[in-house]
């Protein structure tokens, strides 16, 4: 489903320039659970914004869906980012004066989907997410276990191909971290490919695959031993 190959990032800012990416290569196929390690700084987010068509590699391929994602401008690529990719974020991103079920309508105004079956789609994803109940409450008025739920609900509402997760348990307890790593698991078992970072031991277990980076550069690419 995906292919990238010595894909590399350098920032550049003023004369300081950093090589966050130095020739990545792996491929994912449709149903991995992938969990992407390492410490801080070894370039964990900027491959997942390289593959979530965020950022643009500094050299590299990268196919999704068949499609060669790494010539594409500014444009194709937000294209392909809103049919393909649902993005789940550490801090939620959800709009704070729009209720939760207007937060996951969002990505199907971008899609062009009409009103109604918008709301009906909202309802379903956050149903799946087991918050049927909070529709038109407002994110202040949620616990940040049930924001990162709505967040994972905006994610699934375009059906996406993949599902991308830069940390997303790190700003919840432990027992709130455990539930979300159970719904991304059922999620998965549903046939939904997720490529999830993290840098904990305790979250990366429940990925079946997982490819550790160390400053830039893949050190291990292996299923997850038992
Ligand atoms: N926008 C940016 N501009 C300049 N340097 C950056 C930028 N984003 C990340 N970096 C640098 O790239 C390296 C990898 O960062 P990052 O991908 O965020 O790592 P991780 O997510 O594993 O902590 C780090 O040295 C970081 O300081
Ligand atoms: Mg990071």
């Amino acid at each position: 489903m995906l292919q990238v190959e010595e894909l590399s990032k350098v920032y550049v800012s003023g004369k300081i320039k950093v090589q966050a990416l130095k020739g990545v290569s792996f491929a994912v196929t449709k149903g991995e659970f992938v969990a992407i390690m390492g410490p801080s700084g070894s370039g964990k987010s900027t491959l997942l914004h390289l593959l979530g068509c965020f950022d643009h590699p500094t050299s590299g391929r990268y196919k999704l869906n068949g499609i060669n994602v790494a010539g594409l401008n500014d444009d194709q690529l937000a294209e392909i980012r809103n049919k393909y990719i649902g993005f789940v974020f550490q801090q939620f991103n959800l709009l704070s004066r729009a209720t939760i079920l207007q937060n996951v309508e969002i990505p199907l105004i971008y899609a062009g989907i009409n009103k109604k079956r918008r709301l009906e789609i909202a309802r379903e994803m956050l149903e799946k997410v087991g918050l049927e109940h909070r529709l038109d409450h407002l994110p202040t008025e949620i616990s940040g276990g049930q924001r990162q739920r709505v967040a994972i609900a905006r994610a699934l509402a375009i059906n996406p191909s993949l599902i991308l997760a830069d940390e997303p348990t790190g700003n919840l307890d432990s027992q709130t971290s455990a539930e979300i790593m159970d719904l991304f698991h059922e999620l998965n078992n549903q046939g939904q490919t997720i490529i999830l970072v993290t840098h904990e031991e305790d979250i990366a277990r429940h990925a079946k695959r997982r490819i550790y980076l160390v400053d830039g550069e893949i050190r291990y690419d292996e299923v997850t031993p038992s």
